[in-house]
C-alpha cells in the first residue's frame, strides 16, 4: 500500500520563531519515521526574514507554495529591526496577506488553562483552573481590510486616519456557522460580541447571527453580549463562556485577554481556516498565539508547546490524522505532569528544560 503524502509547509519567520518551528520539524520527522507516515516538509522566508532576502515580507513563491501544501505552519513574523519600514513593507503583512488571499475566515483560538499550570496565571486559581474557552475569530473582514483607509492631509496642516469597519451578512453568517458547528462537538454554547449599543454593523452582527441560529441550529444555546462587557466578564467569571464568537478586532482583543487567562501565552495554538474549495480540500494555516518575542530570540529559551500544539490542530483539521493529534497532546500533557517547564512557565520545585530540550522530552513521550 502506498502512503499518503501530506504536504507541510514551514514558515518560521522572525523571533523565536526559527526555535520553536525546529521543534515542529523533529516530530514530525518522528512521525514519518515511527508511524509511517508520508509527511513532505518544506521551508520557507516569510516576514522580516523574507524582507532581509527578498526585500518583501512574502514573495509570490511562497505564497503560491502555501496554496498547494495541506498545512501551513508559521512562527511569527515581526520585530523591531523592521518597526520603522512603511506599513505596507512590514514583516506583518505577510501575515495579513495569507490570511487575506487563502481566504481563512475563521480563525479559531482555544483558551485552555492546563491544570498543572493554574499557579502561572495572574488570577486566582479557582477563577481559571479547568478553564477551556474557543474564541472564534472573523478574519478576513471589519476593520483590518475595510476600504476606504488611509491617513490623508486635510486643512490647518491637520492629519486624518481613516479605517472602515464593514461587514456583509454572508461574511457574518459563514464565520457564525464555524462557532455554532464547533459548538456541537463542544458545549453546545455560543456568546457572540459586539457593540451594537454603538455600531450598525453591530447590529447587523448581532441579528445575522441570531438568524443563522433561528434557521439552522435551534439547538445550541446563543447569548449576545456587548464587546467591552465580554473583556470584563473574561476577568470576572472566564468559566462562564465555552465559545466566543467575535469580529476581527474584538476577536484580536479578546483572545489575547483569554490567552493571559491561562498565564501562558506560550502554550496557546491557533488554527485559521477557509472554505472548502472545489476538491474539498480546507486551506489552513496554524500559528501559534504568541508573538516574535524579540527580547529572548536565539537563546534556546522560548517554550516550544504552543507551535507544537499548532502542529497537533494541524493534524486534526487539515491532516486527517486524529489519533496523531491526540497523542501529541498527551505527550505534552505527560511532559507538564512530570515538571518539566520552560523559562516562562517555571516556578519553585519544577525542572527547567531549554526549548530543544522541551522539544526532545515531547518526543520522547511520544514513544
Ligand atoms: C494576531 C496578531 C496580528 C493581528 C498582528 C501581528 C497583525 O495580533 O494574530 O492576533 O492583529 O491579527
Ligand atoms: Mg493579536
Amino acid at each position: 500500500m502506498t502512503k499518503k503524502t501530506r504536504k507541510i509547509l514551514l514558515l518560521p519567520g522572525d523571533g523565536i520563531g526559527p526555535e520553536v518551528v525546529a521543534e515542529v520539524k523533529k516530530i514530525i520527522n518522528w512521525f514519518n519515521k515511527n508511524r509511517s507516515l508520508d509527511f513532505k516538509m518544506e521551508e520557507d522566508l516569510v516576514g522580516g526574514a523574507s524582507i532581509d532576502v527578498n526585500k518583501v515580507p512574502i514573495t509570490d513563491e511562497v505564497f503560491y507554495k502555501s496554496l498547494e501544501s495541506d498545512a501551513v505552519i508559521l512562527g511569527a513574523c515581526g520585530g523591531p529591526k523592521w518597526d520603522n519600514l512603511e506599513f505596507s513593507k512590514r514583516p506583518e503583512r505577510a501575515l495579513l496577506k495569507l490570511r487575506k488571499e487563502l481566504k481563512l475566515f475563521a480563525n479559531l483560538r482555544p483558551a485552555i488553562c492546563f491544570k498543572q499550570l493554574v499557579d502561572a496565571s495572574t488570577l486566582k486559581p479557582e477563577i481559571v483552573s479547568g478553564l477551556d474557552i474557543m474564541i472564534v475569530r472573523e478574519l478576513t473582514g471589519g476593520i483590518y481590510f475595510g476600504e476606504p483607509r488611509g491617513i490623508e492631509p486635510i486643512e490647518n496642516n491637520e492629519r486624518r486616519g481613516v479605517n472602515t469597519h464593514t461587514y456583509t451578512s454572508s461574511e457574518i453568517h459563514r464565520i457564525a456557522k464555524v462557532a455554532f458547528d464547533l459548538a456541537k462537538k463542544r458545549k453546545n454554547k455560543v456568546t457572540s460580541c459586539e457593540k451594537s449599543n454603538v455600531m450598525e454593523a453591530g447590529i447587523l452582527w448581532r441579528e445575522e447571527v441570531q438568524k443563522v441560529k433561528d434557521k439552522d441550529y435551534k439547538n445550541v444555546e446563543l447569548n449576545h453580549m456587548l464587546a467591552d462587557n465580554c473583556a470584563m466578564q473574561l476577568l470576572r467569571n472566564p468559566k462562564q463562556f465555552d465559545i466566543i464568537l467575535a469580529d476581527n478586532l474584538f476577536g484580536d482583543m479578546l483572545s489575547d485577554e483569554a490567552a493571559m487567562l491561562t498565564g501562558s501565552l506560550g502554550l496557546l495554538p491557533s488554527a485559521s481556516l477557509g472554505a472548502k474549495d472545489k476538491n474539498g480540500k480546507i486551506r489552513s494555516l496554524y500559528e501559534p498565539v504568541h508573538g516574535s518575542a524579540p527580547d529572548i530570540a536565539g537563546k534556546n529559551i522560548a517554550n516550544p508547546i504552543a507551535t507544537i500544539m499548532s502542529l497537533s490542530m494541524a493534524l486534526k483539521y487539515s491532516l486527517d490524522l486524529p489519533k496523531e493529534s491526540d497523542l501529541l497532546e498527551s505527550a505534552v500533557q505527560n511532559v507538564l505532569n512530570e515538571g518539566f517547564r520552560t523559562k516562562d512557565i517555571m516556578s519553585v520545585g519544577k525542572k527547567e528544560l531549554s526549548t530543544s530540550q522541551m522539544g526532545d522530552a515531547i518526543i520522547s513521550k511520544l514513544k
